[in-house]
């Protein structure tokens, strides 16, 4: 950890300030195995379990359903805890109607066009859910299944390592898919996600996590004033359907410049065409390192009024900034205030929305015998 937020912490401690937690809940030891306890149980009866995690002065739930962040919990730079991402305390909530709030994407993230797609000449058609179109693995994509979770504790920090085999046709895509994703949180309390998948047949992957991030708190309001800083000087423009038309624009001179970072709120109500169609930002930006090996800078967001910043680095070549504008007030998490547009936003590594469909677009396609790897670092500070 560094060394300023330790000392911030220890003062916050001596001043008795500790994590939230809601009366009832597990507490896990900073720096201790995860503890787990029943969370719910779904209608056919399999129990759906919540795991708690602290380490590095971050805690966080997660259940065993869509491997889901339930609650995110770091210090402001007072050392005061917020839950720094959008939710809800009941398991029926997430079944009943959850805009992704928290859950691993799988099989594929974001949307396939048309859902369908040719892979070595044969058509493959999708579970359509959202329009013409299939979105975030389809009507029971990944965040809607099961996983198998099982902690560990090691020299890279605490974690759980949760797996799903997602069958062969499984919302119409091809081959059986192993997957595996590690949720670690290390010493200097970053939240580190490593995706991995295997297949038996082609087929195409694109992994990710939808947390909507409040940095001043779920609940709190809007987050147009946090400020925004994306290493991209590209972004994949969209249809009236959001599939990207397959063109790399230049953000240059447009409300999509994010390269010196800026308040969300500055350009958000331009009339630009992009923003009408899309109801805010919910678009692709084309990371200017492009794929790595190891994870390079993609994103810093910050809240002046806390402090606390996130920094995101990926070994994904793009980034969904999606701006919570679907959000309406129909939903409340467990501060038990609503959510409406703009209450959270969601930063998601990935490769780009219909890459299936876009021979230009770098690959999705996954082979028997290889191994998809995809690595994306949280990092929390506050200043
Ligand atoms: C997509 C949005 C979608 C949202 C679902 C985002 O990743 O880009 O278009 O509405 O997920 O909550």
């Amino acid at each position: 950890m560094e060394t300023s937020r330790r000392t911030v912490l220890a003062a916050a401690a001596a001043a008795g300030l500790t994590a939230v937690a809601a009366p009832g809940t597990a507490h896990a030891k900073e720096g201790g195995a995860p503890v787990k306890e029943l969370f719910g149980t779904l209608a056919d009866g399999t129990p759906v379990h919540r795991w708690t995690l602290e380490n590095g002065g971050t805690r966080m739930r997660v259940l065993s359903y869509g491997g889901i962040v339930q609650s995110l919990e770091v210090p402001d730079r007072r050392g005061r805890y917020a839950n720094v991402s959008l939710g809800f305390d009941r398991l029926e909530d997430y079944v009943a109607s959850s805009p992704y709030f928290g859950a691993l994407i799988g099989r594929y993230g974001n949307r396939i066009g048309g859902g369908r797609y040719t892979l070595d000449g044969r058509e493959y058609r999708l579970s359509v859910n959202d329009g013409p179109n299939s979105l975030h693995g389809g009507a029971a994509g990944f965040d809607k299944r099961v996983w198998d979770v099982e902690p560990f504790r090691s020299p890279a920090g605490v974690g759980l390592v949760l797996r799903y085999v997602s069958a062969d046709g499984e919302m119409g895509h091809p081959g059986r898919l192993a997957t595996t994703v590690t949720y670690t949180l290390t010493g200097d309390g970053d939240w580190r996600i490593d995706y991995a998948a295997t297949t038996d047949r082609p087929t195409v992957v694109n992994l990710t996590n939808h947390t909507y991030f409040n940095l001043a708190g779920e609940g709190s309001g809007d987050v147009l004033g946090h400020e925004l800083r994306l290493a991209a000087s590209r972004y994949t423009p969209t249809d009236a359907t959001l599939i990207p038309t397959g063109e790399l624009a230049g953000v240059a001179g447009t409300p999509f410049d994010f390269r010196h970072g800026k308040p969300i709120g500055r350009d958000i109500r331009t009339a630009h065409p992009q923003l009408v169609g899309a109801q805010g930002y919910d678009h692709n930006w084309v990371l200017d390192k492009g794929t790595t090996r190891a994870p390079g800078y993609a994103a810093t967001l910050r809240d002046p009024g806390s402090g606390r910043t996130l920094r995101i680095t990926t070994t994904e070549p793009g980034l969904q900034f999606y701006s919570g504008n679907f959000l309406d007030g129909t939903l409340s998490g467990p501060s038990g205030r609503t959510y409406r547009q703009g209450d959270g936003l969601c930063l998601e590594t990935q490769h780009f929305p219909d890459s299936p469909n876009k021979p230009d677009f770098p690959s999705t396609v996954l082979r028997p015998g290889e191994t998809y790897r995809s690595t994306t670092v949280h990092r929390f500070s506050a200043r």
